[in-house]
């Protein structure tokens, strides 16, 4: 019952989506799980467009000048050091407020701004990881 409710949930996300906002590229590949936060993702995904996130990362793997972050969430991160991480919260919580620390392996350095912690509140940031963790 809870798998239907939440099926449903997301739909309406879908809907809501497409007919007040203009199209969203990055939605497509969204997949729903039982655990995630319908409404928080929702804000997450407006919140990546309002902030630019989306012109440089995709939601379904299509290739933008940063990574997809289509199945990120809890793979392995090759690093352009050489070293590997897991992409885990706290990696992600990194990469956005200190983009230059670790760099995606085949991606430009330097190209993630690097202001986002001024604009982007905590509570923002957070809809915006719980976001990238629900992409699979
Ligand atoms: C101008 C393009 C651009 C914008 C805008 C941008 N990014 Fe990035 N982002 C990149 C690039 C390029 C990388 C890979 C290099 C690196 O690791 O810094 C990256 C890396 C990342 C990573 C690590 C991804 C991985 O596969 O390891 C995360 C998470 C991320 N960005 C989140 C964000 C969020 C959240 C926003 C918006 C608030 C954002 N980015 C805006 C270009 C961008």
């Amino acid at each position: 019952m809870r798998g239907h409710a939440m099926a449903l949930a997301v739909a309406v996300f879908f809907a809501g989506v497409a007919t007040n906002d203009p199209p969203l590229p990055i939605v497509e590949g969204v997949a729903a799980q039982e655990t995630v936060d319908v409404d928080l993702v929702k804000r997450g995904v407006k919140l990546a467009r309002r902030s630019g996130c989306a012109t440089c990362h995709s939601l379904d793997g299509s290739r933008r000048p940063g990574p997809t972050w289509k199945g990120l969430y809890g793979q392995k991160r090759a690093l352009a050091n050489g070293q590997e991480v897991v992409a885990d919260e706290a990696y992600l919580r990194r990469a956005i407020v200190n983009p230059d620390a670790e760099i995606a392996q085949g991606f430009p350095k330097g190209m993630m701004p690097k202001d986002f912690t001024r604009k982007l509140s905590e509570e923002k940031l957070r809809a915006i990881i719980v976001l990238i963790k629900s992409v699979r």
